[in-house]
């Protein structure tokens, strides 16, 4: 680099690439472009230095634009060792200087790190010029805060612990990588003033944090927007998942036996996808709510051991652990396709995969590979056990990453300016900007809301212009 901006891309030339295409989303993503218009005068995230962890894609390009816009510095890492989309970091990076000049933004991320580069580039992010501290951390399935939160931890009790035998191979990565850390993990967690936390994993672990006492600062919880969960996780999902099965095996989905594990957002979201292909589907689910929405939806639902035998594509989107194992893989039939996306990568367990006596491992492409058993059959693991619809193809598209992302502006803002609002906890945004979230992106669609009548808003008990539900009711 020239020095002007510290980075670590795979490649500046695609720059211009990732420019075009950053374009043609912001044309897509009537929300952030709003924040810009209403914002940019008053620049409201002035002074805010934010450490960003989510999948550096278009859509978190024109993301990252907006806060910047809007008056922030940041510094930003992906979330996943796979789902940098190369151009977007690029462009990034270059910003309005050149390759041989960039002017941008300090972006560490590439499509394929390994765990060591993940979390090097997770201290890259928290690690400011000039002896700085970051004073905004924006999450994506709390690994950037988690990093922060270990490191006060360990800082307090004096030492970095040994790993022990039960602990996965990823947290002897943090362990080893928080040992030879430079950061004053103390005074960079009295700097922030609050996380933004975008995935229903990331919030999971924040909530766990605030019940046993051990969270450092305020969060929002941007997954529990309206406009974030039933939009992202569900219509996010419907397109992007068939795309990652696409890009990765080209089958033909009509016809054949899909097994969705979980019912939840994400997982409404794969079987409407699926069945939308011409599947047959069969749901997994351990809630009896959800069980039962899947029926009524029309799904069969069955354990996954009853149905293992039968299934050509498995995929998992629990967000909880073990739920494909290897001995599951072992009952498949041949070439039946097993992916994950939920957020991390123990919803597969690879490690058993990996330690089956005798078998083989084949690499067909990047992030496709065929796990051959000593009996001859194979099972074809997508992006390994991660997030395949980022693995294997581009994520969410940016019509309904607009409504994720302005929703993660105002809670930034929220966070920045009213500090003295958000004691130590976790908060979702108020209904009335969720709606107004919504709201920006009706006339791209050209949707016509109704307006009521100030009879009708009387007899309703509402005020004309919302907000019009109670915090309770779940859409
Ligand atoms: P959710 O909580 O709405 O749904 C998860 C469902 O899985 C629940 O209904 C739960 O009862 C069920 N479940 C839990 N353990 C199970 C098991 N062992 N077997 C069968 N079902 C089980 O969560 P949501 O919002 O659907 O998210 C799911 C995961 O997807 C999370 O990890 C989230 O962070 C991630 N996510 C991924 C996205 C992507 O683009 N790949 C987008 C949004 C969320």
């Amino acid at each position: 680099g020239s020095g002007l901006v510290d980075y670590r891309v795979a490649d500046l030339n695609l720059a211009e690439f990732g420019r075009k295409e950053i374009e043609l989303a912001e044309h897509e993503m009537p929300g952030l472009m709003a924040m810009r218009e209403r914002y940019r005068d008053a620049k409201p995230l002035a002074g805010a230095r934010i450490a960003g962890s989510l999948h550096m894609t278009v859509q978190t390009a024109v993301l990252i634009e907006t806060l910047v816009e809007l008056g922030a510095q940041v510094r930003w890492a992906s979330c996943n060792i796979f789902s940098t989309q190369d151009h977007a970091a690029a462009a990034m990076v270059v910003g309005d200087g050149t390759p041989e000049d960039p002017r941008g933004v300090p972006v560490f991320a590439w499509k394929g790190e390994t765990l060591e580069d993940y979390w090097w580039c997770t201290e890259q992010i928290l690690t400011w010029p000039g002896g700085e501290q970051p004073n905004m951390i924006l999450d994506d399935g709390g690994d950037a805060t988690l990093y922060v939160h270990k490191g006060v931890e360990f800082t307090k009790a004096g030492e970095v612990p040994q790993a022990s035998a039960s602990d996965s191979g990823e947290y002897r990565v943090i362990l080893e990588k928080l040992r030879t850390s430079g950061l004053d993990f103390v005074a960079l967690a009295n700097s922030v003033r609050g996380v933004t936390e975008e995935t229903t994993t990331g919030v999971h672990r924040l909530y766990e944090m605030a019940r046993e006492q051990a969270l450092l600062f305020p969060a929002i919880n941007v997954n529990d927007s309206v406009t974030k969960s039933k939009f992202d996780n569900k219509y996010g999902v419907r397109h992007s998942l068939i795309d990652g099965i696409n890009r990765g095996t080209d089958v033909l989905i009509g016809g054949k036996v899909a097994v969705v594990c979980g019912y939840g957002d994400v997982g409404k979201g794969c079987a409407e996808s699926l069945a939308g292909q011409g599947a047959r589907v069969i749901v997994t689910e351990i809630d009896p709510i959800c069980a039962l929405q899947a029926a009524m939806d029309g799904y069969q639902v069955a354990t996954l051991d009853d149905v293992v035998g039968t299934a050509d594509i498995v995929v998992t989107a629990t967000g909880c652990r073990d739920v494909v194992t290897a001995a599951h893989m072992a009952a498949m039939k041949h070439n039946a396709i097993v992916g994950n996306i939920g957020h991390f990568d123990n919803e597969i367990d690879m490690a058993g995969l990996e330690a089956t006596p005798g078998i083989e491992r084949r690499t067909v492409k990047p992030q496709v590979d065929q796990w051959v058993f000593p009996d001859g059959h194979a099972v074809i693991v997508l992006s390994e056990g991660r997030l395949l619809n980022l693995g294997n193809a581009t994520g969410h598209p940016s019509f309904v990453m607009s409504n994720s992302f302005t929703n993660q502006v105002l809670a930034q803002i929220e966070l920045f300016t009213k500090p003295q609002d958000y004691p130590t906890g976790v908060y979702t945004l108020p209904k009335h900007l969720d709606e107004e979230v919504a709201r920006l992106h009706l006339d791209a669609l050209g949707v016509r809301l109704t307006t009521l009548t100030d009879t009708q808003a009387d007899y309703l008990g509402v005020a004309a212009q919302g907000p019009f539900k109670p915090d309770a009711y779940r859409y």
